[in-house]
């Protein structure tokens, strides 16, 4: 069963066309991957699906309700949630606290500063930050941010969540945990649709791929698939994919 359906979805930026009538679904309780080279329009597509952007034409359905028109906090609201590409902590706000403003701000129902906290400190615990809650987000590493982030959007109780680069700039060690991660909020029952430039993460851990190029769909299937499209290895992958 579908979790989001997207049909006809294209994206003008004045004479860039950087969304061509992409569809695609997204399967509930599935790690979906996306990629494809530098403006493929991978992170467009995250704006229009967290309505950050509004589409030129298309429409995309969350649990078969359309969701185009909406605002982004009324779409979070619903049950999508999404980090960012170039991080965007609070950063004079403690880790603890930033991760409170997803529960009050992103559900549906209002929560307790009890029950906020609570839960921000089991999401802390989640994604290792437990031993940061007290210091300032901007005294974070950037793979740590990175964490922060993830927790943020988890608290806010998605049933999807996009995650837009998440292992770009961290080092091997930290790629393992983050792949780690992603599978431990799929196994909470939280659909995954990721970006990634890391090709060792999107091969291991998303059960299926779809890749962008010049915002068209060139390609969708399972990691094997991928790597052994002719298309796909030719435009991003390159022939170590074989190797
Ligand atoms: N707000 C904007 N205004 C104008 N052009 C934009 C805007 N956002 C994106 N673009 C352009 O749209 C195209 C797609 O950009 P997008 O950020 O979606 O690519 P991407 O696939 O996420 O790339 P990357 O892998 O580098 O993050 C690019 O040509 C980019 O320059
Ligand atoms: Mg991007």
């Amino acid at each position: 069963m579908s979790i989001l359906e997207a049909e006809g979805i294209t994206k003008h930026f004045g004479g860039l066309t950087a969304l061509s009538g992409i569809g695609f679904h997204v399967d509930q309780g599935e790690i979906l991957g996306l990629i494809g080279p530098n403006g493929a329009g991978k992170t467009t597509l995250f704006g229009l699906i967290s309505a950050a952007l509004p589409p030129d034409r298309g429409v995309i359905r969350f649990k078969g309700e359309v969701i185009t028109g909406l605002k982004p906090h009324q779409v979070c609201r619903r049950g999508v949630a999404r980090t960012f590409q170039s991080v965007k902590v609070f950063p004079n706000m403690s880790v603890l606290a930033n991760v409170m403003v997803g529960s009050f701000f992103g559900r549906p129902n209002t929560v307790s500063a009890a029950a906020a906290e609570g839960e921000s400190v089991e999401l802390l615990e989640f994604v290792g930050l437990s031993a940061f809650a007290a210091i300032p987000a901007r005294d974070l590493t950037l793979a740590n941010q990175k964490m922060l982030e993830v927790a943020r959007a988890l608290a806010t109780a998605p049933e999807l969540l996009l995650l837009d680069e998440l292992m770009a700039g961290l080092n091997p060690t930290e790629i393992g945990l983050a792949m780690d991660l992603v599978t431990r909020i799929r196994d909470r029952g939280i659909t995954v649709f990721m970006i990634e430039h890391v090709m060792k993460a999107i091969m291991c851990v998303c059960e299926r791929i779809m890749v962008l190029h010049h915002g068209e769909k060139i390609a969708e299937g399972t990691p094997k698939e991928i790597a052994a499209s002719k298309t796909v290895v030719e435009v991003y992958l390159g022939e170590s994919a074989y190797a």
